[in-house]
């Protein structure tokens, strides 16, 4: 994914980066393209793992619709242009005046997250004195096996309609003359890995749903899953596209479907993980009383994950890539420089000795990395250089001549 050439240039540029390999990107989503033509789903990206403008735009150059999850994310969606009838709109805290906007804009569909949310959009629609499409999204009670923090699916979760209102719900549906009802939305979760046996009992669990809809006279004519496809973090040069066919194919055998039933799926980390990396630098390497620290000058303000969710990313010197005859390894805590005792990027990794300066890669940082990045410490937000154009790199201020 980096090579030398990459490197030589990354030594020169002042950190931390996020580096975007837009080939990779290509491919993924000509990946998915291909899959989606095959199996006939509609693919809408989660724009919310990383809406960096160049990777939307070509996302929605090659075709694919835009989950967004706020109205600014919306609106943001739309300048990349993603088309306003591609755009659905979930998320469970819509304010008022982001559901005005996006009625607005004619977008393809709100995914409500309760029935109050239902009627708020049916009542502004009629203000509005125009029409809103709207879909439900139901909770399937479906444990995805992942991280508590992104499991979506369960009644623990604040996310979609539980069964128990489903009677209201159809009440409601009738009662609501200025939203057209296009379907249900499924969301169960995120870096979902047991793509087969996950998906499968989503399925199973959606099947009767959709039928219960439709024996009560509600046309479902879209059936959404939302998004979940794992990545592997674990060994991202060997698997750098995530397994869409597995997923496509699982949803698209297990589902039932009518003719004029269109599938949907929403993928972001999927799309995205594999074709970022978070570029840092050592700052200082600390030997400690019982552990060596190498100190980088990236930390979880930059990406959260690791200090949110104790999430794995690999970490690879690339500095020590460009002198291969210094084989000595060391065991580190791998650190940022925030000041909080959870910036840490990995305890107890192995690395090739480094020193001051070295380059080092935080792997798979594409997906809610750069999205999720924020100012504590009032740190600066890292730029983007992607591979194609590196005009976002700044070049490096030398302090220190030799
Ligand atoms: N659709 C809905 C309704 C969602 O809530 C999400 C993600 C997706 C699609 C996309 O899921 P994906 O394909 O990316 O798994 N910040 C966490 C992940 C949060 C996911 C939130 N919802 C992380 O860094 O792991």
């Amino acid at each position: 994914m980096l090579d030398i050439k990459n490197i030589e240039f990354f030594e020169k540029v002042e950190t931390p980066f996020w580096f975007y390999d837009m080939d990779l990107l290509r491919k993924t989503v000509k990946k998915v393209v291909s899959l989606a033509g095959q199996y006939g789903i509609d693919v809408h990206y989660a724009v919310k793992a990383n809406e960096e403008k160049r990777i939307l735009e070509y996302i929605s150059s090659a075709g694919l619709g835009a989950d967004c999850v706020s109205g600014n994310e919306v609106l943001h969606a739309r300048s990349c242009g993603f088309p306003a009838e591609k755009i659905v709109f979930a998320g469970v805290g819509k304010t008022d005046r982001e559901i005005a906007e996006a009625i607005k804009a004619g977008i393809g569909a709100f995914n409500c997250e309760s029935l109050q949310e239902i009627f708020v959009v049916n009542a502004m629609a009629a203000r509005l004195g125009t029409r809103a499409r709207v879909a439900a999204r139901i909770n399937p009670e479906v444990d995805a096996h992942t991280h508590r923090y992104i499991t979506t699916g369960t009644c623990e979760n604040k996310f979609g309609i539980s069964a128990h209102e489903f009677e209201a719900l159809i009440s409601l549906l009738g009662r609501c003359g200025n939203v057209d009802f296009t379907g249900l939305h499924f969301h169960v979760g995120s870096q979902i890995t047991d793509v087969e046996e996950v998906y499968t009992l989503v399925c199973e669990r959606v099947n009767p749903i959709v039928s219960y809809f439709e024996d009560k006279g509600v046309e479902v004519r879209n059936i959404n899953l939302g998004g979940g496809l794992g990545i592997s973090y674990e060994d991202p040069e060997g698997e750098p596209v995530a397994d869409f066919e597995t997923w496509f194919r699982t949803v698209s055998s297990k589902i039932i479907r009518r003719r004029n039933q269109s599938l949907h799926l929403e993928p972001g980390r999927s799309i995205v993980a594999q074709c970022g990396t978070l570029v840092s630098r050592v700052l200082f390497v600390k030997v400690g009383e019982t552990k060596n620290f190498l100190v980088l000058d990236a930390g979880m303000n930059d990406m959260i994950r690791p200090a949110l969710y104790g999430a794995y990313h690999r970490i690879e010197n690339l500095s020590s890539k460009l002198r291969p005859n210094l084989p000595q390894s060391q065991v580190y805590d791998v650190v940022g420089p925030v000041c909080e005792s959870s910036d840490v990027w990995g305890m107890g990794r192995l690395l090739p000795l480094s020193v001051r300066g070295d380059l080092i890669a935080i792997c798979s940082a594409g997906a809610y990395g750069q999205s999720m990045s924020n100012r504590y410490n009032l740190r600066d937000l890292a730029p983007a250089v992607y591979s194609d154009d590196m005009h976002g790199a700044r070049l490096r201020t030398e302090y220190f001549q030799d």
